[in-house]
């Protein structure tokens, strides 16, 4: 097959949907990997390192959708992609079509098939192309929260792990899933006391029994959850409610509770915050002050690590890369129902239920599609 991957167009995107690693493996199958010049830049992948294990650089964005059966990408494709999208085309990329019907429709006229990274699944009823994501997200909100706590950004002035004869600092991780826990072990690896409040007991259980006295558990209770904010030093919000817009679980009134200084990281930021006073913010403004408290609100936290970021994603996309150039789509998807979950659009169909049920618009199920 014909794997093109072009240079990420939307803004502020350094990530490249194709690694040199990836790229070796589809090559060494048979596949002919087309890489877009200079897409690999932003996560520090040379033109060469993707030649040197027999891809083929292509100078423009129109060239490589032209030439690809296949296109693999990171960000939804932007309008301008779209237009060359065709319908002997598969796109396997992030496409998160529930709010918007503007790229729906258009995937929907090209006739595309799209597999979205977002709703494949695994065995477990996981979703593995978003957990590296949220991996990524989880281990650098202790990191940019420490740096918001620094007195020069208008933090409390109070180093994570202490000293010694300094307390270290009291961080509360509220929801214990992906993000989370990488959140709490790099903050306790940092050396802060750790609290994660969840709702979910098998969950906390899972955590004392496998993370031991790492860290504290708690029940997000109001009760709970207003009490230790009021001696943190730093709160992570990292709860998910699938299918739903974040809980928002500390009221603007409750700021006035806190240590002025204290940071809030709301990396649910991305559906829309677990905190009141959240309000979205980029990685060239990423912090601001209400009633005293910092707020970072970065809804693509992944970009400012985008090596790391692109690699893990690489990881992840890979099988399921390889199996669909391997055996074409449809035999891909008919052997892994996990694959099929991924499946959003076919010749003009929309086969994903809850992004028809959100845009009020009919579909087929991607059995049906198959036998298309
Ligand atoms: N900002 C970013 O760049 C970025 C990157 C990756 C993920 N995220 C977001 O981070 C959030 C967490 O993602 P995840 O992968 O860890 O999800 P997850 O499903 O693995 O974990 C969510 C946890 O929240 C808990 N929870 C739900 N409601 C709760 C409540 N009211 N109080 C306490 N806990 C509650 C659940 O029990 C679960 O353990 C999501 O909103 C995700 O979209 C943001």
């Amino acid at each position: 097959m014909i794997i093109g991957c072009p240079a990420e167009i939307k803004n502020q995107e350094y990530r490249v949907g194709i690694t040199p690693a990836t790229a070796a493996e589809a090559t060494l199958r048979g596949h002919k990997v087309l890489i877009q010049s200079g897409a690999g830049n932003g996560s520090g992948f040379s033109d060469s390192e993707y030649t040197e294990i027999g891809a083929i650089i292509i100078d423009t964005a129109e060239e490589l959708f032209k030439k690809s059966e296949m296109i693999v990408k990171v960000k939804e494709p932007q309008a301008i992609e779209r237009e060359m999208l065709r319908e002997d085309q598969i796109l396997f990329t992030y496409l998160h079509l529930a709010p918007d019907l503007d790229q729906t429709n258009d995937l929907l006229k090209s006739g595309v098939t799209a597999i979205a990274y977002e709703t494949v699944t695994d065995r477990n009823g996981g979703l593995p192309l978003l957990a590296p994501m949220s991996e990524v997200a989880g281990k650098l909100a202790p990191q940019v929260g420490s740096w918001a706590l620094q007195k020069a950004n208008g933090g409390l002035g109070t180093l994570l792990g202490g000293v010694p004869g300094v307390s270290p600092s009291e961080v509360v991780v509220i929801g214990g899933g992906n993000v989370g826990v990488h959140a709490a072990r790099v903050a306790a690896g940092m050396g802060a006391n750790v609290t994660i409040l969840d709702m979910s007991l098998p969950r906390m259980r899972y955590l004392d029994d496998v993370f031991g006295s790492t860290f504290k558990t708690a029940y997000a209770s109001t009760a709970n959850t207003a009490n230790l904010i009021k001696t943190a030093d730093m709160v992570i919000g990292a709860v998910l409610v699938p299918g739903a817009a974040a809980p928002k679980l500390i009221s603007r009134a409750q700021l006035s509770t806190m240590k002025p200084g204290a940071v809030l990281v709301d990396v649910a930021i991305d559906q829309g915050g677990c905190f009141e006073t959240s309000k979205a913010t980029t990685h060239d403004d990423p912090i601001y002050e209400v009633d005293g408290v910092i707020h970072y609100c970065v809804a693509n936290m992944p970009g400012a690590v985008a090596r790391t970021s692109t690699i893990a994603l690489g990881n992840a996309t890979m099988p399921f890369m390889l199996a669909l150039a391997d055996k074409g789509w449809k035999k891909a998807c008919a052997d892994d129902s996990n694959l099929l979950n991924g499946l959003n659009t076919h010749k003009g169909n929309l086969t994903y239920a809850a992004v028809g049920t959100a845009l009020n618009l009919p579909v087929i199920t991607p059995e049906e599609a198959l036998s298309l």
